[in-house]
């Protein structure tokens, strides 16, 4: 399938009533061989009625944030877990998530991302539960999602979060500004030919390798 005829299935979902009350999906949006995803949570009120992700506050500062690693919105996918705005921003309801979940895998199956980024706790959540983003922020960890299979993903601060809370914002950046390091480690791990770094990046994932819920931390 190709990505547009994905894309115009997720503008015709009715999966869940939240397609009642939202005034447009919104499927997320870039470049379909990205080699990094970006996923948040959900559109919010600005992104609902432009149908585009992350074009409010949030996403000044993430395009703020690419142009750090010498990116543009156009050279990664962005997107979110959940495609339609729940009324009033409140948290989706369990059914919900569960509705737009395959949305999700598809376009993860269709885009193949080398890394996916999590943007906030809520879209961590979704992939790698039972986590704190306090504690694995700027970390990058392999998980087998049964969907999808073995996935690189780098949990990040909310911006929305780092633009209300200013303690964040460095945090934030300096997590942010790690990605083309992540990517050069998994590139590396790929091919096999580990480097000093990846070396480094071996032992730390025998080191920190979590058994119980099958994550590992790369870094
Ligand atoms: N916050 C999100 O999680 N997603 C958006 O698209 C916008 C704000």
């Amino acid at each position: 399938m190709q990505y547009k005829k994905l894309e115009e299935k997720i503008k015709f979902c009715r999966k869940c009533h939240l397609r009642d009350t939202c005034t447009q999906v919104v499927p997320g949006e870039g470049n379909f061989n990205a080699e990094i995803m970006f996923i948040g949570e959900g559109p919010g009120e600005n992104e609902d009625r432009q149908g585009r992700p992350f074009v409010g506050a949030a996403g000044k500062f993430l395009e703020e944030m690419l142009s750090l690693i010498g990116k543009k919105r156009e050279d990664v996918f962005i997107g979110n877990v959940l495609k339609c705005r729940p009324p009033g921003n409140r948290d989706p309801m369990p059914e919900e998530v569960a509705a737009c979940w395959p949305w999700m895998m598809d376009q993860i199956e269709m885009i193949r991302p080398k890394l996916i980024v999590l943007l906030g706790r809520h879209a961590m959540e979704r992939f790698l539960p039972n986590q704190k983003i306090s504690k694995i922020h700027g970390q990058a960890m392999r998980r087998e999602i049964p969907e999808i299979g073995r996935q690189v993903f780098y949990v990040l601060y909310h911006p929305a979060a780092a633009l209300y809370q200013g303690s964040l914002r460095e945090i934030l950046k300096a997590d942010f500004k790690k990605i083309p390091k992540v990517i050069e480690a998994i590139e590396k791990g790929k091919k096999g030919d580990l480097g000093d770094e990846g070396n480094e990046v071996e032992k730390e994932e025998k080191n920190r390798f979590e058994e119980e819920d099958k994550q590992e931390a790369l870094f």
